[in-house]
């Protein structure tokens, strides 16, 4: 087999990159270690940017998101159950999108069936070769066979686990990287949302979120140790605790009812630098990975591809190579402002097991700052919506 892009992986990263370069008129091969019922009903990410959002227009796969998703112009920001409205339409003239990890991924895939360029789920053993040369290639084993697909340029777009980072030679890698006192706990639950925006509560007792999937599934998430298993969170637990730290007015709005989904996540900063080596380039969570506070994972994953696309779209219009020489640095100057912003948001947010009464102090100040100051508020909105691709 023979293509222009091999792609590893079809989380967001993967499908997105496919239907971009699609757009752009270069073929590409998804290849997914999982299957398709796997990959769709992963339960992840939940708030697109405007710049997402803008990216599935310019695929045509934003139909059933325009339909469905709900635009959220705020959200608030609570400290020890008391509410305060961040208004991210009047402080930077933009909003997010409130539309399900799980629904992007089955629009894209539907999307890449429809275009006569089917995801290739259920491919084991991929190993990438020869990225280093002008004819990398990539190996595997498929419906029992194995297979080899020539490329001009592979896309290692294969998650925090997979094989794409660590075919870059490790002295020619740098890792960053930053990891969490803490958990987050998730719940979906078919119940209506508590508020009709989201709520992220700094409580003595630890973090909160409020969020939703729609008018009638609610997502929420309590902060819990390291050690602490699903088995120690029947859900009304969660629903005790979640009605202590995301205060009275929420709890009294809020409905209860049997989770549908639950588990536990660990929280993590971690960057690889260079995002490029020889014909690989890598983007989304296979590079990079922030805690999810701020809900940026999803949304660095569509920023990094955007740039790809333009890059390899530019290389095979005109045989010009800037873009794929730039690609890496131009990717990492943004990664890391919102590695910047999502570790700041988690700082601010959690309750840190080392905490004594001084940081909790810094941690009052610096929110009751921001409840009064507009510039404060600003810079949190701007991060918060998403900086420019640049
Ligand atoms: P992924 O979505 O991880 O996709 C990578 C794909 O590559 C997968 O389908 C995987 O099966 C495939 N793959 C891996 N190895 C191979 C291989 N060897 N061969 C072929 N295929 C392979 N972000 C938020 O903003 N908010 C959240 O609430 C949130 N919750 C999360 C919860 C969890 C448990 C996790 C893991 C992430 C969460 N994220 C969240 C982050 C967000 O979901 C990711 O940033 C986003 O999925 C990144 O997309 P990606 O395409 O880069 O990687
Ligand atoms: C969700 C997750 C986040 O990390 C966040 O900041 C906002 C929303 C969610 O899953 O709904």
């Amino acid at each position: 087999m023979r293509t222009q892009v091999a792609i590893v992986g079809a989380g967001p990263a993967g499908l997105l990159l496919s239907q971009l370069l699609y757009v752009a008129g270069v073929e590409s091969v998804v290849l997914e270690r999982r299957d398709q019922a796997y990959v769709e009903d992963r339960i992840r990410a939940g708030l697109l940017e405007q710049g997402t959002v803008a990216l599935l227009e310019k695929v045509g796969v934003a139909e059933r998101m325009h339909a469905e998703g709900l635009i959220h112009g705020g959200f608030s920001l609570a400290l020890d159950g008391v509410a305060h409205r961040i208004d991210l339409t009047g402080l930077t003239g933009k909003s997010v999108m409130v539309y399900g990890q799980t629904e992007v991924t089955k629009d894209l895939i539907e999307a890449c069936a429809g275009r006569d360029m089917p995801v290739q789920f259920e491919t084991a053993d991929v190993a990438l070769h020869d990225v280093e040369g002008d004819a990398p290639f990539v190996t595997f084993t498929r419906e029992g066979r194995a297979q080899r697909l020539d490329c001009d340029f592979i896309a290692g777009c294969d998650g925090f686990h997979g094989v794409s980072r660590p075919s870059i030679p490790e002295e020619l890698r740098r890792t960053f990287e930053r990891v969490y006192p803490f958990g987050w706990l998730g719940i979906l639950a078919d119940v209506p949302p508590c508020h009709h925006e989201l709520i992220y509560s700094n409580h003595e007792r630890g973090f909160a979120l409020a969020s939703m999937r729609s008018p009638t599934r609610s997502r929420y998430y309590v902060q819990c140790a390291l050690d602490e298993q699903i088995e120690d969170w029947p859900d009304e637990r969660i629903w005790d605790e979640l009605a202590i730290r995301l205060g009275e007015e929420a709890h009294c709005a809020m409905t209860r009812g049997p989770s549908i989904e639950k588990s536990i996540a660990p929280l993590r900063s971690f960057v690889s630098e260079p995002m490029r080596h020889g014909r690989l380039f890598l983007a989304g969570d296979a590079a990079h990975i922030v805690p999810p506070t701020g809900a940026k994972g999803l949304n660095l994953a569509a920023s990094d591809v955007a740039m790809l696309s333009e890059a390899i779209a530019l290389h095979y219009r005109s045989g010009d190579r800037t873009g794929l020489d730039e690609y890496s640095g131009r990717a990492l100057a943004r990664v890391w402002k919102a590695e910047r912003f999502s570790w700041w948001f988690t700082g601010l947010t959690h309750r840190f097991p080392d905490m004594d009464p001084f940081a909790r102090k810094m941690q009052v100040a610096e929110l009751e700052y921001i409840f009064s100051s507009k510039a404060a508020q600003t810079t949190l909105a701007e991060n918060y919506v998403g900086l420019p691709l640049a």
